[in-house]
């Protein structure tokens, strides 16, 4: 299958969907609703992902959709795109005015991600991989870093509270002890971008969702870094811990970080 029509379709829409969020970000008389312990949702979210999934249906009525706030729609039987769409990656910092949020959506073809694209509008970086392709930020090729050593590494990591704190204050001391750096920035579709074009050389979450972070696998991937199996075990519908790195960080972090399913 060739993916030409519905990349270039979705990078429209996520463009378009990019410039109705900007539009209201840092508006006081945004409501925020909360989902679940820190976990909130705004009018925005849904707005974006609605805009997405009806253009996107209305081009391509076969396929299936998981996205953050609709849940599933499911396509024709037979038909192997799965859009995966994540509105607003970020929703806490967009609610408080921070400009690191984006918006992340993946197609998945026969259980392989075919492409990823992130969109940062604050900082109007259009992040896209396809599989096999490469990867780029605003047309230009980018590269994972070339770091090798923890004490020179800065790692993004994720928390929610779908996981004990303790887990992540584990980490972030084994990280430390070791003197390598970390960073939390609310985003994890943010934090793999990061990863791919260079700005941190690892990403750790022990769980998120399919809808945080396909695009961005696809990203590192592309970028040649080394993914984790995040789609193992049910991880596209049920959500998975993420690992994400140079390749020369690959062991120390797996030796270092909670194992691959968020235990201790
Ligand atoms: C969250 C962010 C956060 C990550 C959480 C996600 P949301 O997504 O990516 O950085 O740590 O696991 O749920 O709620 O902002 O879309
Ligand atoms: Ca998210
Ligand atoms: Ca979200």
């Amino acid at each position: 299958m060739s993916y030409e029509r519905r990349l270039a379709r979705a990078s429209e829409l996520v463009r378009e969907a990019g410039t109705l969020a900007l539009a209201s970000f840092r508006n006081a008389s945004l409501v925020v609703e909360t989902k679940g312990v820190q976990d909130y949702v705004t009018a925005v979210d849904r707005a974006v992902e609605a805009l997405l999934v009806d253009r996107l249906h209305a081009d391509f009525p076969d396929d299936a959709f998981l996205g953050e706030e609709g849940g599933r729609r499911t396509g024709r039987a037979g038909s192997d795109a799965l859009w995966v769409i994540d509105p607003i990656d970020g929703t806490t910092n967009y609610a408080h005015g921070l400009p690191l949020w984006c918006i992340s959506v993946a197609l998945v073809y026969a259980g392989e991600i075919a492409f990823g694209l992130i969109f940062n509008p604050v900082s109007d970086e259009f992040y896209c991989a396809v599989r096999g392709q490469g990867a780029s930020c605003n047309g230009q090729p980018i590269r994972v870093s070339s770091v090798r050593s923890p004490e020179s590494a800065r790692i993004g990591m994720g928390f929610s509270y779908r996981c004990p704190p303790a887990l992540h204050v584990r980490d972030i001391g084994r990280l430390l002890e070791a003197h390598c750096e970390y960073a939390r920035l609310g985003s994890a579709a943010l934090g793999l971008a990061f990863v791919a074009d260079g700005r941190f050389d690892g990403y750790w979450e022990p769980h998120v969702n399919s809808w945080d972070v396909l695009a961005g696998i696809c990203l590192v991937r592309e970028a040649g870094g080394w993914v984790s199996d995040f789609l193992a075990d049910d991880g596209l519908f049920g959500g998975n811990a993420i690992l994400v790195c140079t390749p020369a960080l690959q062991s120390f972090l797996q030796d270092q970080l909670t194992t691959l399913d968020g235990t201790a």
